[in-house]
């Protein structure tokens, strides 16, 4: 809700009226607020649809990809440690990996259906978005293509890739049950980054002009000498993280809050985060003073922000710093 020029609150409600499309099977959504963050338990594309104009100022999310891995069948056999299109990786140095959805197995079939629904998503998303709102979708090295392709001939403007510059332990690279006929070969490269796509909602005029007219057309700054640069160094997402917030799909605050802190670049509006999980980019909005808004569809992880939010705003390890290159 607007209160002022150029200034937005939220509108603090724990009933929200839902969707009248018939997919919706609930009169109202359910949500919870933590400081300036709401979580709703919505579809997104529903909630999306129901939005005003201009009404957010920036997008950080963390999509489902299979968009199958996120069914309520494949999270069932995840949660029963049952395999589906996860992967539980082989312990390692007696470490447990998280769980990994098996991108690769997605079948033409599928990597349309994967553009049709980012290209749906989009077009739902670009009404609500102001003039200039940075829109950040995390993805991955297989799949980014058909992601860029879909936002862009939705209408958003492309600005690049945010590179995320971390070593996951994936599984093995030498040729499956062959690696000893040749040891010295990689079929992949060793995935050593990720990509997180960035495209805006056209400007309105110049970027001073809708700088003045909307907060949004740049980036914040993490200092006066320093710009906004498109590599920020990370980890994995440390155990003693993941012990707050047990999602597959869990993104380190010490990534998250320097990304979610520079795409507002007068540090004003609200953070939009259609694909919420446990709130990883709602508590890295708290931690840096945003108004921010989750949407999360699947009750199991709704309840879990509940908890993880409040925790993963305050969390701190050795290296909690913002960082950029
Ligand atoms: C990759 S995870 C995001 C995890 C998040 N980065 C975190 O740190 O917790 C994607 C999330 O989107 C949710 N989701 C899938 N489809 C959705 C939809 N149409 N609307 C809202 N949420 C959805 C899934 O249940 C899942 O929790």
């Amino acid at each position: 809700m607007r209160t002022a020029r150029g200034h937005y609150g939220l509108k603090m409600t724990t009933r929200v009226r839902a969707s009248k499309t018939a997919e919706s099977r609930l009169d109202y959504w359910r949500s919870f607020t933590f400081g300036k963050a709401l979580v709703l338990e919505a579809d997104c594309l529903n909630w999306l649809r129901e939005q005003g104009p201009n009404t957010v100022h920036a997008v950080v999310t963390d999509p489902p990809y299979g968009l199958f891995e996120y069914s309520s069948e494949q999270q069932q056999k995840l949660r029963n440690g049952k395999g589906g299109v996860w992967r539980i990786p082989p312990s390692f140095d007696g470490v447990q990996r998280a769980p990994l959805p098996r991108f690769t197995v997605l079948s033409p079939q599928d990597l349309r259906a994967l553009e049709l629904f980012f290209l749906e998503w989009a077009k739902a998303l670009i009404p609500v978005l102001v003039p200039g709102a940075n829109v950040v979708v995390a993805t991955n090295p297989l799949l980014s293509y058909v992601v860029s392709a879909a936002l862009a001939k939705a209408g958003l403007e492309r600005r690049g890739e945010i590179v995320r510059l971390v070593m996951t332990m994936r599984g093995g690279d030498r040729p499956k049950a062959a690696h000893e006929e040749f040891p010295d070969i990689s079929v992949m490269p060793r995935s050593m980054w990720e990509p997180w796509l960035l495209f805006r909602k056209p400007l309105e005029g110049r970027a001073q002009d809708n700088l003045r007219k909307w907060g949004t057309g740049g980036f914040r700054r993490p200092s006066l000498e320093k710009p906004f640069g498109d590599v920020i160094l990370s980890a994995p997402t440390h155990k003693s993280e993941r012990a707050l917030a047990p999602h597959p799909s869990l993104k380190p605050q010490q990534f998250m809050r320097t990304l979610v802190r520079g795409v507002l670049p007068l540090g004003q509006g609200v953070v939009l985060d259609p694909f919420c999980g446990t709130g990883s980019t709602l508590a890295a909005a708290e931690s840096v003073g945003y108004e921010s808004i989750g949407i999360e569809k699947d009750p199991h992880y709704f309840e879990m922000a509940k908890k993880a939010l409040p925790r993963l705003a305050v969390f701190k390890n050795g290296s909690n710093h913002l960082l950029s290159l």
